[in-house]
């Protein structure tokens, strides 16, 4: 039983023995196994376009890892895409844009998001879900309101995405409508993946770092909180827990917290936050540097032991990474550092 899992049972705050492990970017570039099958496909998207192909990858690292909770495999820019941006995956550049949002009249023209376009996700979700043993949870995500916009208007990654802080600054009304119907389209993305069998949802504000607090209220937390309560307000997806993972976001955690997710995960520089207060609030994931992972046994083991010991008494605690794995870490690192925490 999904329920009876050490997943399902921290973030339902329970305190256990040994933190139930899984991995931002378990399936990746740095496993051959997914290299082999990402060399049959030319452009990353088409690939996620294949629910086979998906079931394959998010396998992956089950098998060979025996993690505790299973990712679907696919990407936050598939709402983007559902919109008409058509989003390429150019080798060594990330995600490109062909139909930006650069304009005001580019969102007053955007299409109906149509779920139905995402069907292949939906069956993605639900050939892993099959896949999978019945006791290992399948987390659905999309990424934040903000964060697909934060994409959508700079035309792909950036280092400090000044053109969409100009933008959002200089076209606050018709912003708020693009992350109104960000919103909206990821809660039928969400609620179509659970239909189709996902336990657990994580929402990803990887781009949370480049707002102030103030702005960060306005243009993301406003609009997670809006889904998030969403979510729990519908019967089909009321009893689904949801992780929120922000990168750095410029606001105490605690007012994350309040965004009634049932677990926060959080980012490796959110190393000296206070846990105290978020006890019996909110169940916590994260954070090992993924940096770490490239270096010594010694220096694996070290920090990994700071970690757990200061979550050791958290009840509902998890084991992540502070970001996903990056393509350059060994496998065998991987391997070794899930041996470490459960044998801690
Ligand atoms: O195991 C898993 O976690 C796989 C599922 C997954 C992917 N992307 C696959 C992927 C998930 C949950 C994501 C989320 C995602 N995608 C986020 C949020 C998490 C974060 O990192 O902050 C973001 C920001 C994206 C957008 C994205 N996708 C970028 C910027 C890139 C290019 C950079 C890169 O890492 O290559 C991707 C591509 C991507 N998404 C890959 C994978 C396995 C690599 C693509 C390839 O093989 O060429």
């Amino acid at each position: 039983m999904i329920e009876n899992s050490p997943f399902i049972k921290a973030l339902k705050k329970e305190p256990l023995e040994i933190p139930p492990i899984w991995y931002m970017r378990q399936a990746g570039r740095y496993m051959p196994e997914y290299r082999a099958v990402r060399s049959k496909f030319k452009n990353f998207l088409d690939m996620c376009k294949n629910p086979d192909v998906c079931c394959e990858l998010a396998m992956q690292p089950i098998d060979k890892f025996k993690l505790d909770a299973s990712i679907l495999f696919s990407d936050i820019l598939t709402i983007p895409d559902a919109f008409g941006l058509k989003v390429e995956f150019v080798e060594g550049e990330g995600p490109v844009f062909r139909n930006p949002i650069r304009k005001r009249i580019d969102i007053e023209s955007l299409p109906e998001f149509n779920p139905d376009d995402l069907d292949y996700v939906y069956k993605a979700v639900s050939n892993i879900r099959s896949a999978l043993p019945s006791h290992i949870p399948l987390i659905g995500f999309c990424g934040s309101p903000w964060t697909l916009a934060a994409y959508s208007i700079e035309g792909g990654s950036s280092k400090d995405f000044a053109f969409t802080r100009n933008f959002v600054a200089e076209n606050a009304d018709i912003s708020e409508i693009f992350l109104e119907k960000l919103t909206n389209a990821c809660f039928i993305y969400l609620k179509n993946q659970v239909i189709s069998g996902a336990n657990v949802l994580q929402i990803f504000d990887s781009w949370a770092n480049l707002l102030s607090e103030a702005d960060y209220f306005k243009y993301s937390l406003k609009h997670i909180n809006k889904l998030i309560h969403m979510i729990k307000s519908d019967p089909i997806t009321a009893d689904i827990p949801i992780i929120l993972f922000a990168r750095e976001p410029k606001c105490e955690p605690i007012v994350l917290a309040d965004s009634s997710a049932d677990c926060l995960s959080l980012f490796w520089s959110m190393d000296t936050i206070d846990i105290n207060q978020l006890k019996s609030k909110i169940s916590i994931q994260g954070n090992l540097n993924p940096a770490f992972l490239l270096e010594s046994r010694d220096t694996i083991k070290r920090e990994t032991y700071k970690i757990l010991d200061r979550y050791k008494n958290y009840p509902g605690y998890i084991f992540n990474l502070g970001h996903g794995i990056t393509p350059n870490i060994d496998p065998e690192n991987i391997k070794y550092l899930t041996d470490l925490v459960r044998s801690y």
